[in-house]
């Protein structure tokens, strides 16, 4: 990946052929077997994201890895055992020499594509519900974008958890009509129309909690819904625009306002504690298929140019995601 993003992304991108470099002692060969193309990695080659590597380098935050080969000092990893590969950026890539404390072992007979997808966006969805707003069984959220695979996963958790979620998309087809709960159809530019129909669903019962993942206009609708004292939390940039909050809001409702990035909620020492437990709670929540995010298509690495022009397409069923050449031996 280099140079400016004024050129179009097909002149900014190369497939480039790497020596494979030797192996420290506490490192480990991974050989990745599926990365997903999040709006993060988009952000980032755009330029726009919360951080911005020096270029050129090599993309993807975000996938699942097999075991290759182990550094002398690494005992309890064998050549074969499945891994998620946590803070390592440069996933789009077919191997990769990583150090052994970023790899969470994951079992090796679970669907590949579905651990591809555990690492952001599920850990989102868990933080953004778990760890915001104290939420009791039976409270009312509503949620924007709610058939991206972030509100997918919302959705399934406050299922788990006995929440009442409130499903904002902004077309009717992507209204998951199968699955029941509670869905509006609705493109946030008229916040009063928004809050008539969340107080119809919700019959007047308090809305304690917003997940925001377009800003613009759409943050301004999700919290005129609210009830006084509600907290809005924008995770997500999907508008591009600047995030509007009427001062009415925040002065005589006490709405209150707060951004979300994982990266950050990761790094902060005061969630040490909490985060131990994210990915053991949800690989079990994925075993028991609680969590399960939409595929629509699967691109070799090869293809990736055609595969980052399909993620920025609107109207998607689901996500896109890219596999490396050890993808055959393990699928
Ligand atoms: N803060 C964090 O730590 C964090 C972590 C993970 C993800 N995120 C953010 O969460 C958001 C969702 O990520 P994802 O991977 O779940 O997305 P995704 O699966 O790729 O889905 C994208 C969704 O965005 C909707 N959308 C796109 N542009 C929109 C607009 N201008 N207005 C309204 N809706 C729009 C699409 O609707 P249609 O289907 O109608 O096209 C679709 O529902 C992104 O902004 C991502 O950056 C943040």
């Amino acid at each position: 990946m280099s140079t400016s993003p004024d050129r179009p992304l097909d002149e900014r991108i190369r497939i480039r052929e790497a020596t494979r470099q030797p192996l420290g002692p506490t490192q480990v060969r991974i050989g990745m077997l599926a990365m997903t193309i999040l709006p993060a990695d988009l952000l980032q080659m755009n330029q726009q994201y919360g951080h911005q590597p020096e270029l050129p380098y090599v993309p993807g935050h975000e996938g699942v890895a097999v075991v290759l080969e182990t550094g002398r000092e690494v005992s309890d990893l064998q050549p074969g055992d499945r891994v998620l590969p946590l803070g390592v950026f440069g996933v789009w890539s077919d191997e990769l020499v990583v150090q052994r404390r970023s790899l969470v072992p994951v079992p090796s007979h679970a669907p590949v594509l579905q651990q591809a997808m555990l690492a952001a966006n599920p850990a989102t969805a868990w933080v953004l519900l778990q760890h915001q707003v104290t939420i009791q069984p039976g409270q009312w959220v509503i949620q924007n974008a709610a058939n991206s695979a972030v509100g997918q996963c919302i959705r399934q958790l406050a299922t788990h958890m006995g929440i009442q979620l409130i499903n904002v998309v902004r077309r009717p087809e992507a209204v998951a009509s199968d699955e029941g709960g509670h869905w509006l159809v609705d493109d946030g530019q008229d916040p009063d129309s928004l809050q008539q129909s969340v107080r119809q669903v919700t019959r007047g019962a308090p809305v304690v909690l917003g997940l925001d993942a377009i800003g613009g206009k759409a943050s301004q609708a999700l919290a005129t819904s609210l009830s006084p004292q509600g907290r809005l939390v924008l995770y997500g940039l999907l508008s591009g625009e600047p995030c509007s909050i009427c001062a009415h809001d925040l002065v005589f409702r006490n709405i209150e306002v707060q951004g979300f990035w994982l990266a950050n909620w990761f790094l902060d020492p005061n969630n040490r504690q909490k985060a131990k437990n994210v990915y053991p709670e949800l690989m079990k929540l994925a075993t028991q298929n609680v969590l399960r995010i939409k595929v629509e298509r699967v691109y070799p690495l090869s293809e990736v140019l055609g595969a980052l022009a399909h993620s920025a397409q609107a109207g998607r069923c689901g996500k896109i995601l890219l596999t490396g050449m050890h993808h055959r031996e393990h699928q």
